[in-house]
């Protein structure tokens, strides 16, 4: 970004004062200001120039390591392959890794720095570079591509690790007095108490006197605020067992982390990550929210910049997966919506308005983080869902708290009864608790609201297991449930049964229900389960996000405690648009199953099938790839089925009249004496108890993505159907409508206009290769100076850079004809490979001197290989570094070949 508009954005954001008093910008050293999505790209594109793999962020919810709840550095994804446990695909890694940390979970909002969510820069060697490369990268990536002044920049080292100081001071050339050694509390980085661990050197950017506690000679680890840690180097090279022993890793490794908000900061010359593009957008769009303008009180301040790290954070844990709940990391997602939306209150916001913020905060970073794009209906009504929840108790629990502490003085605690009370009745979680008495001087009574937590949590134990009720998730599920769900999507009905099903979830099982649990390929519905009768509103009932069947019970599955109990009469309602979608994709599967029989023969067996709202997944027996042609051809049969409109039949028979009918089933399937047969027209019958269209037409349209082969004789067809497919070619023509812009070209023309473009690059390239080869000739002109004469016999040895083996051909004939009768051997290295021309003239060959002799005595000295005829050959490969001693050799190895010719 230009300065000029670095400006104009800093304004926009109304954070030109603290711009203009940052201390980077006011001493006149030129910073480029930069969005992060720049800063992102060019540390990206830096190490991607030093052979490192751009590999995506791994997902916030760990994977590899299950001793932690959330992803709170770049080097957890990789923490197997430090251990030596899984062999890495690539030695050289850069990602760009979202982050969440509890640990600041209280500075939140009242500090320039802290967040819970951020994402972290990182480069990464699995036992490939190591110290003497990773530091001069970073002083070259801080200092050449993002052009931090040098004298800006202090470097700490771990107080033994000799080696990374003397790099720093003899290679990079930072002067001692800006290398401060440390211990192990600042300079010895590990993940956790276990695991993959070593020395660290950290990199400070100096913000000025101003930014600090005043000394103008303070030094690194004399000021807090003075000196901003931006860059961690660590040195992983041990690991640590329980009993805290260190041993070496297999192999010696380089983790680094560079937080992209500070970053950001340094380079927008802002003085809070809260003022930088990452933030201010979310920042500003709930400031018009609340009516509020930022940077007017410091109160106001807080509970903006608290909301928009909350908000941005919850976005990217639910779009991870991550479900509101009471325990683990669902419960950290709902502290922080929770606190979120008690703050919005707190700036007099009385409307549900964090779900509304979504689009913003995936405008910025879903074009990075695709997930958030895909999952932003999915974030929205999570968050929508819990502050309804919350929306209906808070303010009776604020008035209830508000009364016991008004009670209290200053210094006293409010007891464990009324947190309790405000966390079981109320939804408040405990630290929101903590949080509001602790604002008026007050603390609570952890112990005693603990206590009530085990009481609560063994009564409920008791009573399911009085009342027989399956408490595991692995336990058998007795219950029977009846499936509603084919002709109608709501139903009133009775709990008979309430499942644990661990991780926070419960299993809600009724007697007669609409939801179709998963099976055949089908997902499970999702929608809501309603206590009161009658009561259908809007954010009443309580969220099934998946249906799940065990033995003959169908169960709902629901986060968190729900309040039903067995006995308890519900209204059970199922989502009906992502009915809709999966029943069309169900429909469509069928016929894409028959027209694949029809086009490639009836030898074409379904291997297996996923349904869902977006998309299908059709697994099915052929031992060939498809042509484009058989993949056209079935599209086009699926859309003409669809096209006829017809009636899509059900009946239900036993399973011997089923197969006589020729239906088609599936023979690892098993089925009960009874079975569903599904028919459309003729063209398709098949046995089925998913849930599908009346009639093909609502299918709308039926689109192929993809076809691949996912085993040995098995195939895999991706297609969307109905409104799936809309968007498919909604978002197909609006990029060529792009793509058509970009090329000043009408949509039919744009192929033409490619093959021209093509052609003209083509003869651009033809035309840069003769002017490169004239170039050569003119650079390698000067080297006609370098020839020497032995026994009378005229011969030019040399190499020269940045030739590439056309323009070396060129420049060799060149001299060769220049110099008339003499020998000449020309290198040249162009991306590091060699490359050699020999050429001897013909009264010489006449004597013996042969073109490829002189290549191959060349060759042999540096390990390369090269071959040709008398009087011309030319070869490659071979050790750059060895030229200079090669073409030594040559010289004395030349005369004396010459002199034994000429006797
Ligand atoms: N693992 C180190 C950190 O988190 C460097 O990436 O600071």
């Amino acid at each position: 970004m230009c300065r000029r508009s670095a400006r104009r954005f800093l304004l926009e954001w109304g954070c030109w004062k603290q711009a203009y008093s940052s201390p980077l910008n006011r001493k006149g050293v030129s910073v480029h200001a930069r969005t992060f999505k720049e800063i992102r790209d060019a540390f990206i594109a830096f190490f991607e120039q030093k052979a490192h793999c751009h590999l995506p962020s791994s997902s916030l919810v760990p994977r590899k390591d299950p001793t932690v709840l959330l992803t709170t550095a770049g080097m957890l994804q990789f923490k197997p392959i430090f251990m030596g446990a899984e062999k890495p695909e690539h030695s050289r890694v850069v990602t760009v890794q979202k982050c969440f940390r509890t640990t600041d979970l209280d500075n939140v909002g009242r500090t320039a720095r802290h967040h819970t969510f951020f994402q972290m820069l990182g480069n990464f060697s699995f036992g490939d570079y190591f110290k003497s490369e990773v530091i001069p990268w970073a002083w070259e990536f801080l200092t050449v591509n993002l052009e931090i002044p040098r004298e800006r920049l202090w470097i700490s080292v771990f107080e033994t690790d000799d080696e990374a100081y003397r790099i720093w001071h003899d290679v990079v050339g930072v002067a001692a007095e800006r290398i401060v050694r440390m211990g192990a509390e600042d300079n010895f980085w590990a993940a956790g108490l276990t695991g993959p661990c070593g020395p660290c050197s950290e990199i400070y950017v100096d913000l000025g006197v101003e930014a600090g506690n005043g000394n103008p000679d303070a030094r690194l680890g004399e000021d807090d605020t003075r000196f901003l840690e931006v860059w961690n180097l660590v040195f992983m090279e041990f690991n640590r067992d329980e009993s805290g022993q260190l041993t070496p890793l297999p192999a010696k490794n380089i983790d680094t982390g560079m937080g992209l908000e500070r970053l950001a900061s340094v380079l927008q010359g802002v003085r809070s990550n809260y003022d930088t593009d990452m933030i201010q957008p979310i920042l500003q769009s709930v400031a018009k929210v609340a009516g509020r303008a930022y940077g007017s009180d410091a109160k106001t301040d807080v509970s903006l910049k608290l909301i928009s790290d909350h908000l941005r954070a919850s976005v990217f844990l639910i779009a991870d997966g991550v479900v509101p709940s009471n325990e683990g990391r669902g419960y950290v997602l709902r502290r922080i919506i929770r606190r979120a939306f008690r703050h919005g209150r707190l700036l007099g916001i009385s409307e549900h308005f964090l779900h509304r913020q979504v689009g913003t905060v995936v405008e910025m970073y879903g074009d990075f983080y695709t997930e958030l794009v895909e999952r932003e209906l999915l974030v929205t009504e999570t968050l929508l869902e819990e502050e309804r929840r919350f929306g209906q108790t808070i303010d009776r629990g604020m008035a209830l708290l508000d009364e016991a502490l008004a009670g209290l003085s200053s210094g006293s605690q409010l007891d464990g009864n009324t947190a309790f009370e405000l966390y079981d009745t109320y939804g408040f979680p405990l630290d929101l608790t903590l949080e509001l008495a602790h604002e008026r001087g007050i603390g609570v009574d952890e112990a005693g609201f603990e206590r009530l937590m085990v009481a609560q949590r063994d009564r409920a134990r008791a009573a399911r297991e009085k009342a027989g009720i399956a408490f595991s998730a692995d336990a058998v599920a007795t219950a029977v449930s009846r499936f509603s769900g084919y002709v109608g999507l709501r139903g009133v009905s009775e709990v008979v049964d309430v499942l644990d099903l661990g991780a926070g979830k419960t299993g809600i099982v009724l007697d007669e229900t609409p939801f179709y649990a998963e099976s055949g390929g089908q997902v499970g519905d999702t929608g809501h389960l309603f206590g009161v009768i009658g009561n259908e509103a809007e954010g009443s009932g309580e969220a099934v996000w998946d249906t799940q069947r065990r033995n003959q019970a169908i169960i709902h599955v629901m986060s968190g405690a729900t309040g039903f109990q067995v006995g308890d009469q519900v209204v059970a309602r199922v989502d009906g648009d992502r009915r809709a979608a999966i029943r069309r994709h169900h429909t469509a599967t069928h016929l894409l199953h028959a027209a694949l029989r029809q086009v490639l023969g009836t030898h074409v067996t379904q291997a297996g099938s996923l349904v869902q709202a977006d998309g299908l997944r059709f697994d099915f027996t052929l031992a060939r790839a498809m042509t484009d042609a058989e993949i056209a051809q079935v599209e086009a049969l699926v859309n003409t089925e669809i096209l006829k409109n017809m009636v899509v039949d059900t009946a239900v028979m036993d399973f011997a009249a089923a197969r006589d009918s020729g239906a088609m089933a599936l023979f690892d399937e098993k089925y009960g004496d009874a079975v569903r047969v599904l028919s459309i027209g003729a063209f398709s019958k098949e046995l089925c108890g998913g849930t599908h269209v009346a009639s093909t037409g609502e299918i709308g349209l039926f689109k192929v993505l993809s076809e691949s082969g996912i085993a040995a004789g098995v195939r895999r067809i991706e297609a969307v159907a109905g409104l799936a497919a809309y968007g498919w070619a909604v978002q197909t023509a609006q990029t060529l409508r792009v793509v058509g812009d970009r090329l000043k070209s009408s949509l039919p023309d744009i192929p033409e206009r490619l093959e021209k473009l093509q052609e003209n690059l083509r003869a651009t390239e033809k035309q840069l290769s003769a002017l490169q080869a004239q170039l050569a000739v003119a650079r390698t002109a000067a080297l006609v100076g370098a020839v020497e004469e032995a026994s009378g016999v005229r011969f030019l040895a040399a190499a020269q850079m940045d030739l590439t083996p056309d323009a070396l051909r060129t420049a060799a004939y060149s001299l060769f004809e220049h110099l008339n009768d003499a020998v000449v051997l020309l290198v040249g290295v162009h991306g590091g490979k060699v490359s050699a021309v020999a050429l001897v003239p013909d009264p010489l060959i006449a004597r013996g001197v042969r073109a490829g002799d002189v290549l191959k005595r060349f060759m042999d000295e540096i390990g390369g290989r090269g071959s040709g005829k008398a009087n011309f050959a030319q070869g490659g490969g071979g050790d750059a570094t060895r030229i200079d001693v090669a073409l030594k050799q040559l010289k004395t190895w030349l005369p004396g070949l010459l002199q034994t010719v000429q006797t």
